[in-house]
């Protein structure tokens, strides 16, 4: 078979910026902020910095590995390293790409109409029920159906035209518009309130299992680990790439946003004294408790609740281009397919399956448990152990372009002990824990 020269970043900017667009999303602004209030405020940032150190970057380290080294697509590139043996993993990160990319569309396609809403009317007081009835049925399913839209015209139009050039075009904006509404937030008054609750260390609540199940689950899904998407991004990267230097960036600026999204989310609920109204749902204080504050506001809540929420659709976007990537390049290197075709097919395909998702939220909230707690977090141990014990001399591989680098021994450690050790300690009550949300669901 002929295949074409494989595709390639023009710049080294282009692929940080959009491998920071896949990672800086939805989870960013939509968990962060209520895990961090929930779980003991600055205890909890210290405890999720830690896990980002210990287990995201090394497996962001080893898929960026897999994925330069092989330049294949998930499927291929487990095969190349590994033999067939490894192929069924493969198929695992094309189907949690199918799954997450159905809900987080969803959910994406509320941001949109939301940023709407903003923009023709503004805010009011009745938009606990309003979200009620955006959130399901048809009108969300059109939305979703609007958001895949958009994400499959990037998709198709290819990794320099479509996935880099939205990277370099919209994650400024993002960057920008988070930074000002930080600031405005701060001019709020009451503001303070909101910074004691956020920043509150409360120790004490670090001691439960829940609290390191839920910073290992976030940390997973906010940096895009363990179905391949990472791994897909580097197979598009050339053997110049200081491969640890890109994956301290793109943790480290993931990191930032979430924590500079709190100081937005934060200050703005307290000022206005909603705080008692931020439900027990991750979704309450994004969906509703904010846009309360918003028409609160009056004039200027059109404007901050529009910038807000257009920050967040560019967040989603580039995050969902990245999920989509990860099928339409398994498909275009499975199959033989343009990529066009892959995209519009798979688009249409992942569309149809976030029907249930549109259609209750509860669904949508268990399908999000079962690709967090299982695939995400199983996908990772699985790539610590290919790294670390399958894959030949992958610190030759990560070598490549960082030849003054000295602690891969211990990357390669990490790999094969400890990051293995902590997800299957993690894994060991997220699998229960995921069953028997699944059997509420049921029942
Ligand atoms: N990292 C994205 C976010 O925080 C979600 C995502 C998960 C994207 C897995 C790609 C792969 O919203």
């Amino acid at each position: 078979m002929n295949h074409p020269a494989r595709e390639q970043w023009s710049s080294r900017r282009g692929f940080v910026l959009a491998a920071v667009g896949s990672a800086v999303g939805l989870g960013n602004m939509w968990r962060f902020s209520y895990l961090t209030a929930e779980h003991g405020g600055a205890a909890f940032v210290v405890l999720y910095i830690g896990i980002t150190l210990l287990v995201g970057v090394p497996v962001l380290l080893a898929e960026l590995a897999i994925g330069r080294g092989s330049q294949r697509s998930p499927i291929r590139a487990l095969v190349h390293y590994g033999g067939r043996r490894w192929m069924p993993l493969g198929f695992l990160f094309v189907a949690a790409g199918f799954l997450i990319l159905s809900y987080y569309s969803v959910i994406a396609g509320w941001t949109l109409r939301y940023a709407g809403i903003a923009l023709v009317s503004g805010f009011d007081s009745t938009i606990a029920d309003q979200f009620s009835e955006i959130a399901t049925g048809w009108d969300a399913f059109a939305f979703h159906l609007a958001f895949m839209a958009g994400t499959v015209a990037i998709v198709g139009s290819g990794v320099k035209g479509g996935i880099e050039r939205t990277a370099l075009l919209l994650m400024p904006i993002l960057f920008l518009i988070v930074c000002g509404l930080a600031v405005y937030a701060s001019t709020l008054d009451g503001a303070g309130r909101g910074y004691d609750v956020y920043l509150a260390t409360d120790f004490s609540k670090l001691l439960s299992f829940r609290v390191l199940k839920d910073a290992a689950g976030q940390a997973f899904f906010s940096l895009s680990l363990g179905m391949g998407a990472m791994l897909t991004f580097a197979s598009y990267l050339g053997r110049d790439h200081h491969l640890p230097n890109d994956s301290m960036l793109i943790a480290g600026a993931d990191l930032a946003v979430a924590f500079v999204a709190g100081l937005v989310v934060f200050p703005m609920i307290f000022a206005l004294g909603l705080s008692e109204q931020v439900s027990g749902s991750t979704v309450g204080a994004l969906f509703i408790t904010l846009p309360q504050a918003f028409a609160e506001m009056g004039a200027v809540g059109r404007v901050v609740g529009f910038l807000f929420f257009a920050a967040l659709i560019v967040g989603a976007l580039t995050s969902a281009v990245s999920l989509l990537e990860v099928v339409v390049a398994s498909t275009m290197d499975g199959l033989g397919w343009p990529r066009r075709r892959a995209a519009v097919v798979a688009g249409i395909a992942i569309a149809a399956l976030g029907f249930p998702s549109a259609w209750s939220t509860e669904v949508l909230g268990v399908v999000d448990q079962i690709a967090n707690n299982l695939f995400l977090l199983g996908g990772g141990l699985a790539l610590a152990v290919f790294v670390g014990w399958v894959m030949r001399d992958p610190i030759a591989q990560v070598t490549i372009g960082a030849e003054g680098v000295r602690w891969f021994s211990l990357w390669r450690f990490f790999l094969r002990f400890a990051v293995p050790a902590i997800l299957g300690f993690v894994l060991f009550q997220a699998v229960p824990d995921t069953w028997n949300a699944v059997i509420d669901l049921f029942s």
